[in-house]
């Protein structure tokens, strides 16, 4: 395992929309697993793969310290419901916060590393980590969305 460089704002690779992973394999693994450190090491709740250069619809998060990681392979929100706004940050943009508008419950399906098709309802903080992280395979970063963007030096 490996902490891996976090890649900014402006980095065009955070604006390209992720690709499918069609082959769960040893690299995808790795990577899932690299992704894990480097959320850990820098204390983030949630990591997508396009932030450490790799274009893939690959997510990991933990909500919080009595959390797993969890990892979600191929992602997809296939319902989202409420509405709640709250601060919001990224790895990605260090120092930047912002109010957010984001769904309070989310259905997600995804894929395990078994490529097994699963499904998690999550609500709140759950919620809006996931919501955050599905952006970035979008090419959307959260100052796109953000009212009252605050920034600082880190
Ligand atoms: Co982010």
């Amino acid at each position: 395992m490996a902490v891996r460089e976090i890649r900014k704002l402006g980095d065009p690779v955070l604006r390209k929309k992720a690709q499918r992973v069609k082959k769960i394999d040893a690299g995808i693994v790795t990577l899932l697993e690299d992704m894990a450190e480097t959320m850990e090491h820098y204390k983030g709740v949630g990591l997508a793969a396009p932030q450490v250069g790799h274009s893939l619809a690959l997510v990991v998060v933990r909500p919080g310290e009595d959390f797993p990681v969890f990892e979600f392979i191929n992602p997809e929100i296939v319902s989202c419901s409420g509405e709640e706004t709250d601060l919001e940050g990224c790895l990605s943009c260090p120092g930047t916060y912002g109010q957010v508008t984001r769904c309070t419950e989310v259905r997600l399906k995804y894929q395990n590393r078994r490529g097994e098709t699963k499904s998690l309802d999550a609500s709140g903080f759950f919620a809006r980590i996931l919501q955050h992280e599905l952006d970035h395979l979008a090419g959307i970063i959260f100052v796109d969305k953000a009212t009252d963007l605050v920034s600082g030096e880190e």
